[in-house]
């Protein structure tokens, strides 16, 4: 069984590095006694540094992107870009990498597999997100997660992939886009298990199974539960409720309370 992974994005949120230490001591302090959930926050770049001195061991840092290569003296000429090996030299130990939000920007399969690489080599467990845009009924979603798959992941060492963790985002239930529908578990437990026999086609049964999958797009207090017991993921990533400690918090109570 392997371990539920609960993991916030902050986007580019919150405004003041005040306010991001303030949630972060606050849930620090709630999530002490939490025992089998791993629970990861990925606030913006600038509030790494100061969130990892507040001392906690149940709450671990990811950064929400990172630079596509990794150059051989550490550092280069690459203005506005942050390398793996400063994220996980700041303690960082986990990157959000090709977040539809992103994609929007121009970032291809393509670009997050070189981030990836990047991100596995300096020490980082990548969070690969993938998601199609729209359900259509032809069911051509499912070739479309199939190639974020496969192009993000190739060339990926089979040894590496223990620690590659897939978020499946279908952009039509995140809370920003409009128009959006709510997803339900069943739509995640179909596509968690499509997105695990893709894996296994590419690797094998055995090292597909070491990969966990999570369910995000609007998740939140109320229906993280059904996700989380019926929709075959092995987590969740959480948006907008995770700026709210106390939103985030129960996510995380609910998760431990899981029989499992
Ligand atoms: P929301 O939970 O705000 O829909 O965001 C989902 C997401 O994009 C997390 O990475």
């Amino acid at each position: 069984m392997k371990r539920k992974i609960i993991i916030g994005n902050w986007k580019m949120n919150p405004n003041t590095g005040k306010v991001a230490s303030k949630w972060f001591q606050e849930a620090a302090r709630l999530v002490s006694r939490s025992k089998k959930t791993e629970i990861v926050i990925c606030p913006p770049f600038i509030y790494l540094d100061n969130l990892s001195r507040i001392r906690t061991s149940k709450i671990k840092l990811g950064a929400q992107d990172t630079f596509a290569e990794n150059p051989p003296a550490g550092g280069g000429p690459f203005t506005g870009e942050v390398s793996s090996e400063m994220l996980y030299n700041l303690g960082v130990g986990y990157v959000i990498l090709g977040h539809s939000e992103r994609r929007a920007f121009g970032e291809n399969n393509q670009i997050v597999n070189k981030k990836i690489k990047g991100a596995l080599s300096a020490g980082l467990r990548p969070i690969v997100c993938v998601g199609e845009e729209e359900r259509d009924e032809s069911h051509k979603y499912f070739d479309i997660v199939k190639k974020q798959v496969k192009e993000c992941l190739a060339g990926i060492s089979r040894d590496s992939f223990h620690k590659i963790i897939l978020a499946y985002e279908p952009i039509w239930s995140i809370s920003t886009t409009k128009a959006r529908r709510d997803a339900v578990p069943d739509d995640s437990r179909e596509m968690a298990v499509f997105i695990r026999k893709t894996l296994s086609d590419i690797t094998t049964p055995a090292i597909a199974n070491k990969v966990r999958i999570l369910y995000g797009g609007s998740v939140n207090e109320r229906d993280a539960e059904g996700f989380l017991r019926d929709g075959r993921v092995d987590g969740v990533l959480v948006g907008q409720a995770s700026l709210s400690v106390e939103k985030f918090i129960e996510i995380v109570r609910i998760c431990e309370a899981l029989k499992n």
